[in-house]
């Protein structure tokens, strides 16, 4: 199967902005498309969780590195401006880290207009400066907007948060716990979130406050997927077996158990082709695991978030077509009232039966592709 966000989605998104982008509606869409938040403890493994996703070692990470601002990562999907010399005809959807830099993926930062940033190393230094640089200005909660242009990515928008909790620093105002926290309830509550509850497996599930505060916003556990980090560093004869099992708190998404770059293969600047055979071989020769490996690891968290966008997608659709109707109904009949030109044909009625077309179209894409999300996968 797929290793990465797939090309559905790619298509079906990137046809989604082009019916809404003419008629100005691209941002009204935005913010009903699906966002991917990661939520856990300090030092959980939440940036490395989403660098494996996106197929780059690009976010600062680290035992020591703390994620100070969220940063919104709006990965957009943008054809390679000349055809790729031989890529084996498929479409994974990662970028490779230790390639040479390509003139078809860089980033560019909002605070930074116009700015194109072609080396990942760069984009996780001015992340660094610009947190800290705002950490003296008293903006640290402030999103850092980044966005993402590759042919290798899918239309999406990822959020690195910062930790649930936080002991306070010397320059930091004593009630930052409490300020982090409704900055990620604002971030989470948001039904369009997808949240990526972060747990060390090496702590006790019941503390995890990720999870806790996700079950706060998402009680029927619809958006929430559990993802346990640092697998490889329990202790021979654990494993999260029950976990998975739904035995101890049970999730309607699963859980699903990753291995991520240690402290030493970040110091060694390890690829993220690495980082992710590592993975697979972890699960694959682990005695709890290797039955069950093709649920396990990166490569299943990223087919699962596939099919829950899809789900996610389908059902939000409806109601942004209505809204749009609506709009539009509003607009005609305002045009009228003006003496416009707009009769029963007029550009407005097009608009609508493209969107309709698109529905109908991406539809059946979905009834083609039934989700199971079934826990016992
Ligand atoms: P964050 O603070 O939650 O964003 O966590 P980071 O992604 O920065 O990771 C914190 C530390 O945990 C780093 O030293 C990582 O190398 C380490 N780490 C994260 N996930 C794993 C994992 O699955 N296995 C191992 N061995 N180390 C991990
Ligand atoms: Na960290
Ligand atoms: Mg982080």
């Amino acid at each position: 199967g797929p290793s990465g966000l797939g090309i559905e989605i790619v298509s079906t998104i990137s046809k989604l902005q082009d019916v809404f982008t003419p008629v100005g509606l691209a941002s009204a869409a935005q913010a009903d498309l699906p966002q991917i938040c990661v939520l856990g403890s300090q030092s959980s493994g939440k940036s490395s969780v989403l660098e494996n996703i996106v197929g780059r070692h690009f976010l600062p990470c680290g035992s020591g590195i703390v994620t100070q601002r969220p940063l919104v990562i709006q990965l957009t999907n943008r054809p390679a401006s000349a055809p790729a010399p031989s890529d084996n005809g498929v479409t994974p959807a990662r970028m490779e880290n230790d390639k040479n830099a390509s003139q078809d993926e860089w980033g560019e930062f909002l605070h930074l207009p116009g700015q194109k940033f072609y080396d990942f190393n760069k984009i996780r230094e001015e992340i660094v400066r610009e947190a800290n640089a705002a950490r003296k200005t008293g903006i640290s909660l402030q999103p850092i907007n980044l966005r993402i242009f590759s042919p290798n990515v899918s239309t999406l928008t990822l959020v690195d948060l910062p930790g649930v909790t936080k002991v306070p620093s010397g320059d930091q105002p004593p009630d930052i716990d409490k300020q982090i926290r409704d900055m990620l309830m604002e971030f989470i509550a948001n039904p369009a979130c997808i949240i990526l509850a972060i747990t060390d497996a090496n702590e006790d599930l019941d503390n995890s406050e990720g999870l806790q505060m996700a079950l706060e916003v998402d009680p029927e556990g619809t958006r929430t997927i559990g993802v346990l980090t640092k697998v490889d560093l329990m202790d021979a004869g654990a494993d999260v077996v029950d976990i998975l099992a739904g035995r101890i708190i049970p999730l309607r998404l699963g859980y699903v158990p990753v291995v991520n770059r240690g402290q030493h293969d970040i110091d060694s600047n390890r690829p993220i082709s690495y980082t992710l055979e590592n993975e697979r071989e972890f699960f694959k020769n682990h005695p709890s695991y290797r039955d069950k490996a093709q649920y396990c690891g990166t490569s299943f968290l990223a087919q699962k978030l596939n099919r829950i966008l899809n789900l996610h997608i389908r059902n939000t659709l409806s109601d942004i077509q209505a809204r749009i109707t609506q709009e539009l109904q509003k607009f005609t009949a305002e045009l009228q009232t003006l003496g416009g030109p707009l009769g029963s044909g007029g550009s407005a009625n097009v608009v609508l039966s493209d969107i309709t077309k698109f529905m109908s179209e991406f539809k059946t894409v979905i009834d083609e592709n039934p989700n199971d999300l079934s826990v016992n996968e």
